[in-house]
């Protein structure tokens, strides 16, 4: 089986959140099965420098581009990979973000530079790309990889479609004069295919062609077909259900792993929880918080941007630090948020201490030292962190929605009799259930011997990618053996006729 990943993220080349962990993790572990998984990504500056050695091993024929584009070939570091950079020196090199400048806004050319990728992609997909190496499957990842499927089925014969959401909150809007200067090919522009509300949605590409979709946690996979979850792409997505699976994240722990993780002060297990003590004296030290074994710290990492709750954050603050317990917070996103974790730092010193910025190491301490993490997501596709956090006995308070509610079991008085209890959730967006949620583990971590326990008991649990990449496999089995001839049909037959888009459907 050969898959093509395409992805406008990959770990270790670049990464801006969880998409580049899946798409440098799930490679990877498809690979260790057996399947030839190959990943097709811009050549930002950054992915260039973090790469390794690089060669050019083909170079593609597409129209209208003012310089030409050669694929760079290499391997994934830490990893058999093989994957292939677009290298369009206009488009990608440039320094900082994949998607933003350093003022924070979206490149000017985003569009340009996405549709570029998936041009790309479809050329290595259907052979054309003077490679010797043509995919069975071609699995496109989140709006900046959408304009890949709408392209591939134009096209016959070609590979099969798979369409993964990471993230419905990102569609890919541009007006309808972008949608004419990329030339896409003008059937295209209808609300049953990319037009959404008079705009291009890149996103649409993905959902309304790929021939299989999935997201990135079975609850997610349901709630992106509800108006409060589906950011009016629900009409849609309940259109092509049939084509639609949730299959959660792994995690990959070679990276993820306690006992291995050398960032961390001391590396620990779950049979040697206490040498936790010493990475959380480490991370006091590090966030400039007084050095007191006795405290509940509790860690949050992640963009500060509404989906992750840094608002409820700030709201409960004023509860939150009445209470006998730290706080230290790694994060980048929105401006107004990471001013207001700023001042509230300032505010509440020794405390709440923040750290804004992109720290991959820290982010491996954070889970490391913290005896708690926070995860109050006011939606959560999947969510990596609840999941690193488990793997580190860094007991989670979660959000029940999303991957969050598939992976967290609550501490119940009948949970932890049980021992399935793993870390605390609660249900309101609201401020008052997340304080009340910290006032619960608060009580519990008073209580050494069932806190250990109910650490223990997350530790145990399996999220590594063994389940999830055999999901994938499976799904894409059954894509071929439904393409090939002897079944007399083709892929092309998923229920793309007919569709109502969002809320005019
Ligand atoms: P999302 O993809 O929505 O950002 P996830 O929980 O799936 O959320 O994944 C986030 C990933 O990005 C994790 O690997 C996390 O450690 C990392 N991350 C997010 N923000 C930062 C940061 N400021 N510094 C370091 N790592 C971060
Ligand atoms: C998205 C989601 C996150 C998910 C990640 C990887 O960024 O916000 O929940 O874990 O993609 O799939």
């Amino acid at each position: 089986m050969r898959v093509l990943f395409v992805a406008s993220e990959a770990h270790p080349l670049i990464k801006t959140g969880g998409l580049g962990d899946v798409c440098g993790g799930l490679p990877a572990a498809l690979r260790a099965r057996g399947c030839d998984a190959r990943v097709l990504l811009p050549a930002y500056r950054d992915a260039v420098t973090h790469a390794g050695d690089l060669k050019p091993v083909a170079r593609l024929e597409l129209p209208r581009l003012a310089a030409p584009v050669t694929l760079l070939e290499g391997v994934l570091p830490g990893a058999r990979v093989k994957f292939w950079l677009v290298h369009f020196p206009p488009a990608y090199d440039r320094p900082g973000n994949p998607y933003l400048n350093a003022h924070g806004h979206a490149w000017h050319d985003n569009a340009a530079r996405f549709a570029l990728l998936a041009r790309a992609a479809a050329l290595v997909a259907l052979g054309r790309a003077g490679l010797e190496w043509r995919p069975d499957i071609v699995h496109c990842h989140d709006w900046q990889t959408g304009l890949a499927p709408a392209l591939l089925a134009q096209e016959s014969p070609r590979p099969a479609t798979v369409f993964t959401i990471h993230n419905l909150s990102y569609q890919g809007l541009f007006p309808h004069e972008t949608f004419t200067a990329l030339d896409l090919p003008p059937r295209l522009w209808s609300h049953e295919a990319l037009e959404f509300h008079g705009q291009l949605a890149f996103i649409k590409g993905g959902l309304v062609f790929a021939d299989r979709l999935t997201a990135v946690s079975p609850t997610y996979a349901r709630e992106i077909r509800t108006p409060e979850h589906g950011h009016g792409l629900e009409g849609l997505l309940r259109h092509r259900a049939k084509y639609l699976k949730g299959i959660l994240n792994g995690i990959d722990d070679k990276i993820w792993n306690p006992a291995r993780d050398m960032h961390l002060a001391k590396r620990y297990s779950a049979r040697h929880l206490g040498a936790k003590a010493a990475n959380k004296a480490a991370l006091q030290l590090e966030f400039g918080l007084p050095d007191d074994p006795a405290v509940p710290l509790i860690g949050m990492v992640g963009r500060l941007v509404h989906q992750k709750g840094v608002d409820l954050v700030l709201d409960a603050l004023p509860r939150l630090m009445e209470m006998p317990l730290q706080l230290a917070i790694l994060g980048t996103g929105d401006a107004g948020y990471e001013t207001a974790l700023r001042a509230a730092a300032a505010r509440y010193r020794g405390r709440l201490a923040v750290r804004i910025g992109y720290d991959e190491a820290l982010a491996h301490r954070v889970e490391g030292g913290g005896d708690i993490f926070l995860m109050p997501s006011r939606f959560e596709p999947c969510g990596l962190n609840q999941l690193y956090s488990l793997r580190y006995g860094t007991v989670p308070i979660v959000r029940h929605v999303g991957g969050l509610a598939d992976t967290v079991i609550d501490a119940t008085p009948g949970n932890l009799k049980a021992g399935a209890a793993t870390g605390f959730v609660f249900g309101a967006p609201e401020p008052r259930a997340l304080t009340a949620a910290v006032g619960r583990a608060l009580a519990l971590y008073r209580d050494r011997r069932s806190w250990n326990r109910l650490a223990r008991a997350g530790m145990r649990r399996d999220f590594s990618w063994r389940h999830s990449a055999a999901e994938y496999l499976e799904l894409y089995a059954g894509l071929v053996r439904a393409k090939s001839p002897r079944h007399g049909r083709s892929t092309g037959k998923s229920g793309r006729a007919k569709i109502k888009t969002g809320n005019r459907g």
